[in-house]
Protein backbone atom coordinates (compact mmCIF):
# COMPACT_ATOMS: atom_id res chain seq x y z
CA UNK A 1 0.00 0.00 0.00
CA UNK A 2 1.30 3.33 -0.78
CA UNK A 3 1.95 6.27 1.30
CA UNK A 4 -1.71 7.38 2.80
CA UNK A 5 -1.67 10.95 4.31
CA UNK A 6 0.04 13.87 6.10
CA UNK A 7 0.03 12.98 9.62
CA UNK A 8 2.07 15.92 11.42
CA UNK A 9 4.66 18.23 10.95
CA UNK A 10 6.58 19.69 13.74
CA UNK A 11 7.02 23.29 13.84
CA UNK A 12 9.47 25.63 15.37
CA UNK A 13 8.48 28.50 17.10
CA UNK A 14 9.85 31.82 18.63
CA UNK A 15 8.01 31.53 21.09
CA UNK A 16 6.64 28.74 22.66
CA UNK A 17 4.02 30.42 25.79
CA UNK A 18 2.67 32.52 23.25
CA UNK A 19 1.96 30.05 20.70
CA UNK A 20 0.52 27.37 22.85
CA UNK A 21 -1.82 30.25 24.03
CA UNK A 22 -2.76 30.77 20.43
CA UNK A 23 -3.45 26.95 19.28
CA UNK A 24 -5.12 25.91 22.49
CA UNK A 25 -7.34 29.03 22.90
CA UNK A 26 -7.64 30.50 19.50
CA UNK A 27 -7.11 27.01 17.38
CA UNK A 28 -8.75 25.56 19.99
CA UNK A 29 -6.06 22.20 19.76
CA UNK A 30 -5.96 19.85 22.61
CA UNK A 31 -2.42 19.52 24.14
CA UNK A 32 -1.71 15.37 23.97
CA UNK A 33 1.72 15.14 25.37
CA UNK A 34 4.49 17.35 26.18
CA UNK A 35 8.18 16.02 25.82
CA UNK A 36 10.84 18.50 27.18
CA UNK A 37 10.39 21.50 25.44
CA UNK A 38 8.33 20.03 23.28
CA UNK A 39 4.51 20.08 22.83
CA UNK A 40 2.46 17.81 20.71
CA UNK A 41 -1.38 18.94 19.99
CA UNK A 42 -4.28 17.61 17.74
CA UNK A 43 -7.56 18.52 16.35
CA UNK A 44 -9.40 15.78 18.94
CA UNK A 45 -11.13 14.34 16.64
CA UNK A 46 -8.58 11.36 16.64
CA UNK A 47 -6.29 10.43 19.31
CA UNK A 48 -3.05 11.63 17.17
CA UNK A 49 -1.23 14.57 17.03
CA UNK A 50 -1.17 17.24 14.46
CA UNK A 51 1.33 19.43 15.30
CA UNK A 52 4.34 19.69 17.32
CA UNK A 53 6.03 22.95 18.59
CA UNK A 54 9.87 23.29 19.72
CA UNK A 55 11.04 26.39 20.55
CA UNK A 56 13.78 27.84 19.29
CA UNK A 57 12.99 29.49 15.19
CA UNK A 58 10.14 29.51 13.02
CA UNK A 59 9.90 26.65 10.05
CA UNK A 60 9.72 22.83 9.66
CA UNK A 61 11.47 20.88 11.48
CA UNK A 62 10.07 17.48 10.29
CA UNK A 63 7.12 16.57 8.83
CA UNK A 64 5.28 12.73 8.52
CA UNK A 65 3.29 11.04 6.39
CA UNK A 66 1.29 8.18 7.56
CA UNK A 67 1.35 4.96 6.42
CA UNK A 68 -0.23 1.07 7.23
CA UNK A 69 2.58 -0.93 8.19
CA UNK A 70 5.96 -1.86 8.95
CA UNK A 71 5.74 -3.59 5.82
CA UNK A 72 5.51 -0.35 4.06
CA UNK A 73 8.34 0.85 6.08
CA UNK A 74 10.36 -1.96 4.96
CA UNK A 75 9.37 -1.38 1.06
CA UNK A 76 10.00 2.62 0.85
CA UNK A 77 12.82 2.04 3.77
CA UNK A 78 14.73 -0.50 0.60
CA UNK A 79 13.67 1.93 -2.26
CA UNK A 80 15.10 5.22 -0.32
CA UNK A 81 18.27 2.95 0.21
CA UNK A 82 18.56 1.91 -3.99
CA UNK A 83 18.05 5.72 -4.20
CA UNK A 84 21.25 6.51 -2.34
CA UNK A 85 19.12 7.92 0.47
CA UNK A 86 20.25 7.17 4.44
CA UNK A 87 17.09 5.86 6.34
CA UNK A 88 16.55 5.45 9.99
CA UNK A 89 14.43 3.25 11.64
CA UNK A 90 12.88 4.49 14.79
CA UNK A 91 10.56 3.15 17.74
CA UNK A 92 8.33 4.64 19.47
CA UNK A 93 9.50 7.57 19.58
CA UNK A 94 7.40 10.21 19.46
CA UNK A 95 3.85 10.57 21.11
CA UNK A 96 1.09 7.54 19.35
CA UNK A 97 3.39 6.81 16.76
CA UNK A 98 4.44 3.10 16.96
CA UNK A 99 7.30 2.92 13.95
CA UNK A 100 9.02 5.67 11.71
CA UNK A 101 10.94 5.55 9.13
CA UNK A 102 13.20 9.36 8.83
CA UNK A 103 15.26 10.39 6.02
CA UNK A 104 16.33 13.68 4.27
CA UNK A 105 14.63 14.72 1.24
CA UNK A 106 16.83 15.61 -1.81
CA UNK A 107 15.43 19.49 -0.51
CA UNK A 108 16.99 18.89 2.92
CA UNK A 109 13.53 19.24 4.78
CA UNK A 110 13.04 16.18 6.87
CA UNK A 111 10.44 13.73 6.42
CA UNK A 112 9.22 10.52 8.18
CA UNK A 113 6.74 7.82 7.31
CA UNK A 114 4.99 6.56 10.48
CA UNK A 115 3.16 3.76 11.37
CA UNK A 116 0.09 4.72 14.08
CA UNK A 117 -0.95 2.99 17.35
CA UNK A 118 -4.19 4.46 16.54
CA UNK A 119 -4.52 4.38 12.77
CA UNK A 120 -7.98 6.52 11.81
CA UNK A 121 -9.38 4.38 8.58
CA UNK A 122 -11.89 6.81 8.02
CA UNK A 123 -12.08 10.73 7.98
CA UNK A 124 -14.62 13.07 9.09
CA UNK A 125 -15.05 15.78 6.30
CA UNK A 126 -17.90 17.47 8.77
CA UNK A 127 -17.29 18.61 11.81
CA UNK A 128 -19.46 17.07 14.57
CA UNK A 129 -22.31 19.12 15.87
CA UNK A 130 -20.71 18.69 19.80
CA UNK A 131 -19.76 22.14 21.01
CA UNK A 132 -16.72 22.93 19.75
CA UNK A 133 -13.74 25.29 20.88
CA UNK A 134 -11.97 28.19 18.80
CA UNK A 135 -11.51 27.92 15.52
CA UNK A 136 -11.56 23.54 15.45
CA UNK A 137 -9.87 23.06 12.65
CA UNK A 138 -10.92 19.36 11.40
CA UNK A 139 -7.28 17.92 10.88
CA UNK A 140 -3.96 19.32 9.46
CA UNK A 141 -4.71 19.74 5.52
CA UNK A 142 -1.22 19.99 3.86
CA UNK A 143 2.18 21.89 3.74
CA UNK A 144 3.20 24.28 1.06
CA UNK A 145 7.83 24.27 1.34
CA UNK A 146 9.90 26.52 -0.65
CA UNK A 147 12.02 25.16 -2.80
CA UNK A 148 14.63 27.38 -5.49
CA UNK A 149 13.35 25.98 -9.03
CA UNK A 150 16.46 24.20 -10.16
CA UNK A 151 15.53 21.84 -7.07
CA UNK A 152 12.41 21.52 -7.72
CA UNK A 153 11.81 19.29 -10.52
CA UNK A 154 14.15 16.81 -9.36
CA UNK A 155 12.74 16.33 -5.94
CA UNK A 156 9.13 16.45 -7.41
CA UNK A 157 10.28 13.65 -9.52
CA UNK A 158 11.94 11.47 -6.77
CA UNK A 159 8.79 11.68 -4.81
CA UNK A 160 7.04 10.27 -7.66
CA UNK A 161 9.79 7.96 -8.51
CA UNK A 162 10.23 6.96 -4.99
CA UNK A 163 7.41 7.79 -2.67
CA UNK A 164 4.76 7.30 -5.20
CA UNK A 165 3.76 11.35 -4.68
CA UNK A 166 1.01 11.82 -7.84
CA UNK A 167 1.65 15.40 -8.93
CA UNK A 168 -1.45 17.04 -9.90
CA UNK A 169 -0.46 20.49 -10.62
CA UNK A 170 3.35 22.22 -12.58
CA UNK A 171 3.67 25.57 -12.95
CA UNK A 172 6.10 25.62 -16.13
CA UNK A 173 6.84 29.04 -17.31
CA UNK A 174 9.74 28.36 -19.26
CA UNK A 175 9.54 24.57 -20.77
CA UNK A 176 10.91 21.88 -18.52
CA UNK A 177 11.29 24.55 -15.87
CA UNK A 178 9.21 23.22 -12.92
CA UNK A 179 8.94 26.20 -11.08
CA UNK A 180 5.66 25.28 -8.43
CA UNK A 181 4.35 21.96 -8.29
CA UNK A 182 1.44 20.41 -6.54
CA UNK A 183 1.78 16.22 -5.07
CA UNK A 184 -0.35 14.15 -3.25
CA UNK A 185 -1.04 10.97 -1.94
CA UNK A 186 -4.49 10.94 -0.56
CA UNK A 187 -7.43 11.43 -3.04
CA UNK A 188 -7.45 15.48 -2.23
CA UNK A 189 -5.15 17.65 -5.06
CA UNK A 190 -2.33 18.66 -3.10
CA UNK A 191 -0.86 17.38 0.59
CA UNK A 192 2.32 18.65 -0.49
CA UNK A 193 3.06 21.75 -2.40
CA UNK A 194 6.29 23.76 -3.23
CA UNK A 195 6.85 26.65 -4.66
CA UNK A 196 9.87 29.28 -5.32
CA UNK A 197 11.55 31.04 -2.77
CA UNK A 198 11.81 34.81 -2.30
CA UNK A 199 15.27 36.20 -3.56
CA UNK A 200 16.40 36.31 0.03
CA UNK A 201 15.83 33.04 1.59
CA UNK A 202 19.14 31.40 1.77
CA UNK A 203 17.68 28.11 2.21
CA UNK A 204 14.80 25.75 1.69
CA UNK A 205 11.90 26.86 4.29
CA UNK A 206 8.33 26.78 5.23
CA UNK A 207 5.77 28.82 3.22
CA UNK A 208 2.95 27.43 5.25
CA UNK A 209 0.79 24.54 7.28
CA UNK A 210 -2.72 24.42 6.44
CA UNK A 211 -5.49 23.10 8.86
CA UNK A 212 -8.41 22.27 7.09
CA UNK A 213 -11.51 23.73 8.04
CA UNK A 214 -15.55 22.58 7.47
CA UNK A 215 -16.42 25.49 4.69
CA UNK A 216 -16.60 29.18 4.23
CA UNK A 217 -18.76 29.38 7.94
CA UNK A 218 -15.92 28.08 9.68
CA UNK A 219 -13.46 30.18 7.89
CA UNK A 220 -15.76 33.18 8.59
CA UNK A 221 -15.77 31.94 12.33
CA UNK A 222 -12.00 31.82 12.07
CA UNK A 223 -11.53 35.32 10.85
CA UNK A 224 -13.51 36.56 13.56
CA UNK A 225 -11.50 34.40 15.97
CA UNK A 226 -8.37 35.96 14.88
CA UNK A 227 -9.74 39.54 14.86
CA UNK A 228 -10.44 38.76 18.39
CA UNK A 229 -7.08 37.70 19.14
CA UNK A 230 -5.67 40.79 16.96
CA UNK A 231 -4.04 38.89 14.33
CA UNK A 232 -4.07 40.57 10.53
CA UNK A 233 -5.33 38.54 7.84
CA UNK A 234 -2.25 38.74 5.13
CA UNK A 235 -4.55 37.61 2.33
CA UNK A 236 -7.96 35.92 1.94
CA UNK A 237 -10.65 34.74 2.27
CA UNK A 238 -10.37 33.58 -0.86
CA UNK A 239 -10.45 30.80 -3.33
CA UNK A 240 -7.31 29.34 -5.09
CA UNK A 241 -7.52 28.03 -8.84
CA UNK A 242 -4.75 25.67 -8.25
CA UNK A 243 -7.05 22.84 -6.15
CA UNK A 244 -9.66 25.43 -5.93
CA UNK A 245 -9.35 25.03 -2.26
CA UNK A 246 -10.87 28.54 -0.06
CA UNK A 247 -7.86 30.18 1.60
CA UNK A 248 -6.98 32.37 4.69
CA UNK A 249 -3.56 33.38 5.28
CA UNK A 250 -2.02 34.65 8.42
CA UNK A 251 1.21 34.56 10.56
CA UNK A 252 0.51 32.77 13.98
CA UNK A 253 1.84 33.83 17.51
CA UNK A 254 5.07 31.83 16.93
CA UNK A 255 6.14 33.11 13.72
CA UNK A 256 4.65 30.21 11.15
CA UNK A 257 2.34 30.98 8.33
CA UNK A 258 -0.55 29.41 8.68
CA UNK A 259 -3.75 28.69 6.08
CA UNK A 260 -7.21 28.03 6.71
CA UNK A 261 -8.06 25.74 3.73
CA UNK A 262 -11.41 24.17 3.12
CA UNK A 263 -13.23 23.11 0.24
CA UNK A 264 -9.89 20.82 -1.70
CA UNK A 265 -10.85 19.59 -4.64
CA UNK A 266 -10.65 15.79 -4.67
CA UNK A 267 -9.41 13.28 -7.63
CA UNK A 268 -11.50 10.47 -8.35
CA UNK A 269 -8.65 9.31 -10.82
CA UNK A 270 -6.12 8.01 -8.81
CA UNK A 271 -3.44 7.70 -11.47
CA UNK A 272 -4.58 11.28 -12.54
CA UNK A 273 -1.39 13.01 -14.53
CA UNK A 274 -0.28 16.47 -14.33
CA UNK A 275 -1.97 19.44 -15.21
CA UNK A 276 0.46 21.86 -17.01
CA UNK A 277 -0.10 26.01 -16.13
CA UNK A 278 2.14 28.11 -17.94
CA UNK A 279 3.46 31.90 -16.75
CA UNK A 280 0.18 33.56 -17.99
CA UNK A 281 -1.90 31.26 -16.32
CA UNK A 282 -0.05 31.54 -12.79
CA UNK A 283 -2.46 34.12 -10.89
CA UNK A 284 -5.66 32.50 -11.99
CA UNK A 285 -3.82 29.48 -10.17
CA UNK A 286 -3.40 32.12 -7.26
CA UNK A 287 -6.70 33.24 -6.95
CA UNK A 288 -9.59 31.89 -9.07
CA UNK A 289 -11.27 35.38 -7.67
CA UNK A 290 -8.79 37.47 -9.42
CA UNK A 291 -6.80 38.45 -5.86
CA UNK A 292 -3.14 38.81 -5.62
CA UNK A 293 -0.85 38.38 -3.17
CA UNK A 294 0.93 41.17 -1.17
CA UNK A 295 4.86 41.03 -1.50
CA UNK A 296 4.72 39.83 2.17
CA UNK A 297 3.51 36.77 0.07
CA UNK A 298 6.66 35.53 -1.25
CA UNK A 299 8.79 34.98 2.21
CA UNK A 300 8.85 32.23 4.00
CA UNK A 301 8.49 31.04 7.77
FE1 LIG B 1 -1.98 25.97 0.89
Amino acid sequence: VSIQKLSHAHLRVDDLDQALEFHTDVLGLTQLAREGNTVFLGCGLDNNYDVALTPGGTGLAQMAFDVTSSEDLDRYGQRLAAAGVEVERRGDAEPGVDQALRFNLPSGHVMELVVLSEPVDYQRVHAPVTPRHGVAPLDADHITLQVPPPVSRPLVEFLRGTLDFHISDIFEPEPGLWAAAWTRTSDQHHDLAWIPPSPEAERATLHHFAWRLDGIEDMKRGADRLSTAGIPIEVGPGRHGAGSNLFTYFRAPGGNRYEFSAEMARTTNRAAEPSMISGPEFPRAFSAWGQVPPESFAIGS
